[in-house]
C-alpha cells in the first residue's frame, strides 16, 4: 500500500517495498514518455533506479513505451574512467538499460570518463543538453551524505557540468562496488545543480535505512549546499519515491 505526503512543493510517495518503488517509478517516467516520442531523459546510476529500469525495460518490450528517438544524459562519470571498465556509469548503463530497450546508443550520453580537456568537455555536455532542448525528467538518486549527482556537501552550489573530488564518505560507499576502496576514482564528473535544477521534471528514487537522515534533512530544515539535495525544495515539479525504510525520519 502506497501513502503520500506533500512536503511544501515536493511530493512524497512511500512504498512498502522496494519493488512496489520501481514499479511506481517506471508509471510516472513511462506516462512523461508517451507524451513525447523524442523525449530527454536525465538518468542516475547506482543501486536505487535499477530496478526502474529493469520495469522500464520490460515496458519496452511489451510495447508499451518505445526508445526509438529518445535522448538520455547522465548526471556523472567517474574521472578518469574507460567506458569499457565494467565500474564506469557507462557499462553501468548500458549492461541495465540501454542494451534491454531499442534506443539507439548513439542516442545515449554519458559524461565522458577520457576527455583530456575536461572544462571544454563540461562546457560541451551543458551545450549539448540545451541543443537537446532540456532535460524532460531528470531520474535521480541521493547519496546517504545528500549528494545528488556527484554534487558533494560543500559550502556551495556549483551550477553546471563541473570536474569534482569526491569526499571520502563517497568513495568509501562505492567501494562496495570495487575490490578496495583504493580502486575507487578519486574524482568525478557530474552535472551541476543548476544543470539538474533545469530539468522539467525530476523523480528521485531512495531506499534503505542508510538515506533516511538525509532524505529528512532535504525535505524538513533549511536549503544548504551541506545537503546538495535540500535545493529540490526551489523545483516546482519534484516527486520521491521512498520505501518505509528511507521515509522513516519524515513526518
Ligand atoms: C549516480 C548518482 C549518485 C547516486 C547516489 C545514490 O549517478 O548520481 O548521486 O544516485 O550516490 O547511490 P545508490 O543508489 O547506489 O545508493
Amino acid at each position: 500500500m502506497k501513502k503520500e505526503m506533500q512536503f511544501n512543493q515536493i511530493k512524497v510517495i512511500v512504498c512498502d517495498t522496494y519493488d512496489e518503488l520501481s514499479a511506481e517509478a517506471a508509471e510516472i517516467v513511462a506516462a512523461e514518455m508517451k507524451k513525447k516520442p523524442d523525449f530527454v531523459l536525465g538518468l542516475a546510476t547506482g543501486s536505487s533506479p535499477v530496478g526502474l529500469y529493469t520495469k522500464l525495460a520490460e515496458k519496452n518490450r511489451a510495447g508499451e513505451i518505445d526508445f526509438a528517438n529518445v535522448r538520455t544524459f547522465n548526471l556523472d562519470e567517474y574521472y578518469p574512467i574507460d567506458p569499457t571498465n565494467d565500474q564506469s556509469y557507462r557499462y553501468f548503463m548500458n549492461k541495465n538499460l540501454f542494451n534491454k530497450t531499442n534506443i539507439k546508443l548513439e542516442n545515449t550520453r554519458v559524461p565522458d570518463g577520457t576527455a583530456a580537456d575536461t572544462d571544454k568537455f563540461c562546457q560541451s555536455y551543458e551545450d549539448d543538453i540545451k541543443a537537446a532542448g532540456g532535460v524532460d525528467l531528470q531520474v535521480l538518486g541521493i547519496g546517504n551524505n545528500g549528494h545528488i549527482g556527484f554534487n558533494e556537501p560543500c559550502d556551495k552550489f556549483y551550477n553546471i557540468t563541473h570536474v569534482v573530488e569526491l569526499t571520502e564518505n563517497t568513495i568509501e560507499a562505492n567501494s562496495r562496488f570495487f575490490e578496495s576502496a583504493d580502486l575507487v576514482p578519486k574524482k568525478a564528473i557530474t552535472m551541476g545543480v543548476g544543470t539538474i535544477m533545469n530539468a522539467k521534471k525530476i523523480v528521485l528514487v531512495a531506499n534503505g535505512k542508510n538515506k533516511a537522515q538525509a532524505l529528512y534533512e532535504a525535505l524538513c530544515c533549511d536549503v544548504t549546499p551541506n545537503n546538495q539535495c535540500s535545493v529540490l525544495q526551489y523545483h516546482k515539479d519534484v516527486t520521491m519515491i521512498l520505501d518505509k525504510d528511507a521515509a522513516s525520519l519524515l513526518k
